[in-house]
């Protein structure tokens, strides 16, 4: 059961919490101890006592994770660099063919059947299901601009929205181990789902009026399929973030409803130009009124069943979606941790009804039936989870399919956190819970939510990263949380290390990996670096392309073979870099998103 937690009235000040923390992390490494003085009172005092506290950072630097490996430099170049003790190869670059051929369509002529049948562009969020042989790889394909897709900026026909849609989605791709690398496999379950793939609502919301169009068409396709998830009944979760930029009015005269103007529709939306040749994207088009709630979902895939249609979850909610982070809470419920990346946007927690063993053998999905809550971030270190359901009274004229739908909306309302655009959310092992928060230049500016204990800088340009912990196995309505680190503190002989953090993957020895996607110290490349979750030290693992963002982050059941992806390597330029090929220049190959596959020399543990 859920159980409230009210009483803060002891607190100590967050500024002594965030101190203690600071000044001491080289005792308390990384604990929650001190907020846990805080957040339970007396009673956890003792247990967290002076003597308490030694001992307990002694144990966890005894636990401390080895990171041996030389950390690299910083750089601006065309190609990928990595730490000496490691290698890297390139699996399934954008336009590589399904059948397991290993042969590529060409740029040229590309068309919309050829990109139904070979990987998409915009390599993103993924997860692997299978062994160190071989395996199913699920892939998520956020974008790919129309220049670096189809070579011109407008999209002059519907051919052309069909190629750039088939380009979004997901590829499921058995991959195995061949020679010093890795190749897609010829398998029956290798499959696309793209804009057009017939897919299903489910959850309190599928059947809601506000998911329905006069048009009668049916529910169709993933887009701008961004972090991810996967859960321990076997499927993967494939998260829709930016979907309103692929919409668009043919109509002059269109206005953005309230609900609309929250999610950020447009009448030009990012240019991509689909409802002009594609009704189901004229968001001034009635009979279609509603096809844009059918976006901005986490969205279930079942790789093991190639003829399945992707499954929408309502119950998590409708909103810009970066990742879905599955773990186990209590008694076996399923919690699902999620980030709404846009300025200003919010954390939300989804759990289960009930035990999801038990659910799945009453024919339920652990992902249709439960509540969904908000992150409230507490300036004296700790949370509330507020919940999104009618049983809130500040909702309690909503219905769940509204709140479900207009969630954004609905999170307002109760008074969540405005956060600096929270992205990946990643549990370590004994369930420390870590969120990125992007960057935020307009915080603190005028007409804009100022900082706060949990956004503390002013024009974020550079962002930061919060643990937190759920107070009773991912079940509470209250957490604790502290600043892990914020990116224009983190620095090297070198100078500041990073900025703009994304992905982030906690491995079960409490490395902590960290992606970028955004500006880096110096006008850099974007990079992968591992920190120690005790000490907070980093080291610089890979640097990717130039304008590039690393992105996703996989591993075989050993951690022996880690998979990343390069996105957008040049912002699709020939100019900036040719990747994977070597660098030749503007008249050498459009740079193709891939797969990095990287091992340890050694054969050791990727991080160590
Ligand atoms: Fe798709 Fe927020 O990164
Ligand atoms: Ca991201
Ligand atoms: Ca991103």
């Amino acid at each position: 059961m859920e159980e409230e937690f009210s009483n803060h009235s002891d607190n100590r000040t967050f500024e002594d919490v965030l101190s203690v923390h600071m000044s001491r992390r080289n005792v308390l490494i990384g604990g929650f101890a001190t907020a846990a003085v805080a957040f339970f009172g007396g009673s956890a005092a003792a247990a967290a006592s002076p003597k308490a506290q030694i001992a307990e950072a002694t144990r966890r630097v005894a636990k401390s994770p080895k990171i041996g490996f030389t950390s690299i430099p910083l750089q601006a170049g065309p190609m990928p660099t990595i730490a000496p003790e490691y290698t890297y190869s390139v699996l399934a670059p954008w336009r590589e063919k399904l059948d397991g051929s290993g042969t590529s369509f060409a740029y040229s002529g590309f068309t919309a059947a050829q990109q139904e049948q070979s990987v998409g562009i915009g390599h993103d969020g993924m997860w692997y299901f299978g062994d160190e042989q071989s395996g199913l790889l699920c892939l998520n394909h956020e974008y790919g601009t129309n220049q670096h897709v189809m070579g011109k900026a407008n999209a002059t026909s519907l051919d052309d929205v069909k190629l750039s849609q088939a380009a979004h989605g997901v590829s499921v791709i058995q991959i195995e181990k061949a020679g010093k690398g890795w190749k897609i496999a010829k398998s029956a379950k290798n499959r696309r789902i793209h804009v057009n793939t017939i897919a299903k609502m489910s959850g309190p919301a599928a059947d809601s009026a506000l998911l329905q169009n006069t048009a009668g068409n049916p529910v169709q396709g993933t887009l701008n399929n961004c972090a991810n998830g996967y859960t321990p009944w076997g499927t993967y979760l494939t998260c829709e973030e930016n979907f309103n930029g692929y919409f668009g009015a043919n109509s002059a005269t269109w206005k953005a409803s309230a609900e609309q103007a929250r999610y950020g529709y447009s009448a030009n939306g990012f240019g991509y130009g689909w409802h002009k040749f594609d009704a189901r994207f004229d968001l001034s088009n009635p009979a279609y009124a509603n096809e844009g709630n059918r976006f901005g979902w986490v969205v279930e895939i079942d790789p093991n069943k190639p003829k399945s249609a992707p499954v929408k979850r309502t119950a998590l909610g409708r909103v810009k979606h970066e990742g879905a982070e599955v773990v186990e809470g209590k008694n076996g419920r399923i919690v699902v941790y999620m980030g709404d990346d846009e300025r200003f946007d919010y954390v939300y927690k989804f759990v289960s009804r009930d035990n999801w063993k038990k659910m799945i053998a009453e024919g339920v999905s652990p992902l249709d039936e439960g509540t969904l809550y908000v992150a409230k971030f507490n300036d004296d270190g700790t949370g509330d989870w507020l919940e999104l359901s009618p049983k809130n009274p500040v909702l309690s004229s909503w219905t769940i399919d509204k709140i479900l739908v207009h969630a954004r909306l609905a999170a307002d309302a109760v008074g969540a956190t405005k956060m600096d655009r929270p992205e990946w959310i990643s549990s370590s092992k004994d369930g420390d819970m870590y969120v990125t928060l992007t960057n935020n230049t307009q915080r603190g500016t005028t007409g804009k939510a100022s900082t706060n204990k949990s956004n503390p800088r002013a024009v974020n340009t550079w962002g930061h990263i919060i643990k937190f912990r759920d107070w009773n196995e991912h079940l509470g309505r209250s957490f604790v949380w502290e600043i892990f680190a914020l990116a224009d503190s983190v620095a090297d002989a070198g100078g500041q290390m990073f900025g703009s953090p994304d992905g982030i993957w906690v491995d079960d020895d409490d490395r902590v990996f960290v992606q970028t996607d955004g500006e880096q110290p110096g006008k850099n490349n974007d990079q992968m670096l591992v920190a120690n979750a005790r000490t907070r030290e980093f080291k610089r693992l890979f640097t990717g392309v130039a304008g590039c963002e690393v992105t996703g982050v996989a591993v075989t059941p050993s951690r022996k073979t880690m998979f990343v992806n390069l996105q957008h390597p040049g912002d699709g330029d020939p100019k900036v870099t040719n990747f994977p090929e070597p660098f030749s220049g503007a008249s050498g190959s459009v740079p193709r998103d891939s797969i990095i596959v990287i091992t340890r020399k050694n054969g050791g543990i990727v991080g160590t």
